[in-house]
């Protein structure tokens, strides 16, 4: 449908636009961009006090398809993206069964061609991610997988990792590690520390995470793969990556929504739904995060959207399994923690949830941007409206939030991708 976009605010980093402007989409493309545009028969929407941004790309969600269709399928979570804004994902390989053999991803691609969101799956590093044998990455990147990942999983074998870096270089495929030494990690449920012996629940402490980001840090090094350290959660590993990019090797990092708001101390009540690896940490390591978001350490935010069923996360603490949704609240937590609260620009905030995603993924030209001749992927915002999450509220099939009942401040009105458009209520 052709749509004209009245007086919104367009903010597109990239392209530095800041402005009130008119924007017309046709054919699923973005047509003009200026101020006094005539609808000539396009549907028009009023954007007077909203902002309109390029579609959020999100570098890390788990569909569960194949194998845990009762948790999400392509389908719903592609609605749970749109509903958030995100008109781009990447999927992690973790599938049953997983990843990493050219027919699942075929499968993949099949079934993404089919819903209205952009999907770029990921691939495992090792067969079955189980750390012992390199997957064809080759044949998986015919397929059409855009990196590889053994998420949930480290790979802990440095020889078969720096194989794994070896050919990913080589394929120019990005390494999306999952930074974590399980060996340390041992029976650890939350983070180690002060809550964890007070709550009588097994920790683990943040070396596991800095030991696995620090020897694949090294590994960058030795190899010249692009490495990209998925959900960091400690004071520790982002200095280990502040380091890295000051060294200019090729490394990146994302971190959650919730790492960046939440602490341990919200496990007093053994609440399933803050169970999620990498734990959330102490305020300390929060506010380090924070302190990454405003001296660019930190790259991009992405939701690690993990949905589980109620009747999983029903289970004691220790035995639920670990992971929270993200897609319907990614933006809004980020603007409630990030823009309102003056930590970063709304512009910087746009960039990692869009255009640097992109450049991590080496997205062609148009993803990450709002630009006459690209595809429309557009997210219609108001930034001041405010709500409080509610269960019911969630599209996707799980609702495992660790949100719910909080008050946010920012939503999304509608969403455009390519030639639909989805209006959200309020
Ligand atoms: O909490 C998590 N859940 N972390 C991961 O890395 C995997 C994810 C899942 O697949 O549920």
């Amino acid at each position: 449908m052709d749509l004209l976009i009245k007086e919104v605010h367009v903010i597109d980093p990239k392209n530095k636009v800041d402005s009130v402007l008119d924007v017309s989409i046709r054919k699923g493309k973005i047509a003009e961009l200026k101020k006094g545009l005539e609808a000539n028969g396009s549907a028009i929407i009023q954007g007077k006090a909203l902002h309109l941004l390029p579609g959020l790309i999100d570098l890390h969600v788990h569909f569960r398809e194949p194998g845990f269709e009762q948790k999400e399928t392509i389908v719903s979570g592609a609605h749970a993206a749109l509903k958030g804004g995100v008109t781009a994902v990447v999927t992690m390989p973790n599938t049953n069964p997983p990843c990493d053999h050219q027919s699942v991803i075929d499968n993949i691609i099949r079934k993404a061609r089919e819903v209205p969101l952009h999907i770029f799956p990921s691939g495992t590093i090792s067969k079955e991610r189980a750390g012992k044998e390199l997957s064809e990455m080759a044949d998986l990147k015919r397929a059409g997988i855009w990196a590889v990942s053994d998420d949930g999983n480290w790979v802990e074998d440095s020889l078969l990792m720096r194989r794994a870096m070896d050919y990913a270089a080589m394929l120019d495929l990005l390494v999306i590690t999952h930074a974590e030494d399980h060996r340390l990690r041992a029976s650890g449920v939350m983070n180690e520390g002060l809550m964890s012996t007070k709550l009588g629940l097994h920790g683990m402490p943040n070396a596991c995470e800095d030991i696995a980001v620090l020897r694949d840090v090294e590994l960058a090094r030795l190899t010249g793969a692009r490495l990209h350290v998925a959900h960091l959660s400690t004071k520790g590993a982002l200095e280990i990556v502040r380091r890295a990019k000051k060294e200019g090797l090729a490394v990146t990092c994302e971190v959650t929504p919730h790492h960046f708001s939440l602490t341990d101390e919200l496990l007093v009540h053994y609440d399933t739904n803050f169970k999620m690896h990498p734990p959330l940490r102490t305020e300390e390591d929060r506010a380090a995060l924070i302190e990454g978001f405003r001296d660019g350490t930190v790259d991009a935010i992405a939701t690690d959207h993990a949905p589980h069923t109620e009747e999983e996360k029903m289970q004691e603490f220790q035995d639920a399994p670990p992971g929270v949704i993200g897609l319907e609240t990614s933006l809004a937590v980020s603007l409630t923690e990030l823009y309102h609260k003056k930590v970063i620009s709304l512009g910087e905030l746009v960039k990692k949830m869009s255009w640097r995603p992109a450049e991590i993924l080496k997205l062609p030209a148009g993803f990450g941007e709002i630009k006459v001749g690209k595809s429309a992927s557009l997210a219609l915002v108001d930034l001041n409206h405010e709500w409080v999450v509610q269960k019911e509220g969630f599209i996707s099939k799980s609702k495992n939030s660790c949100f719910i009942g909080k008050k946010l401040k920012g939503r999304v009105l509608a969403t455009v991708c390519d030639s639909k458009l989805w209006k959200w209520e309020k």
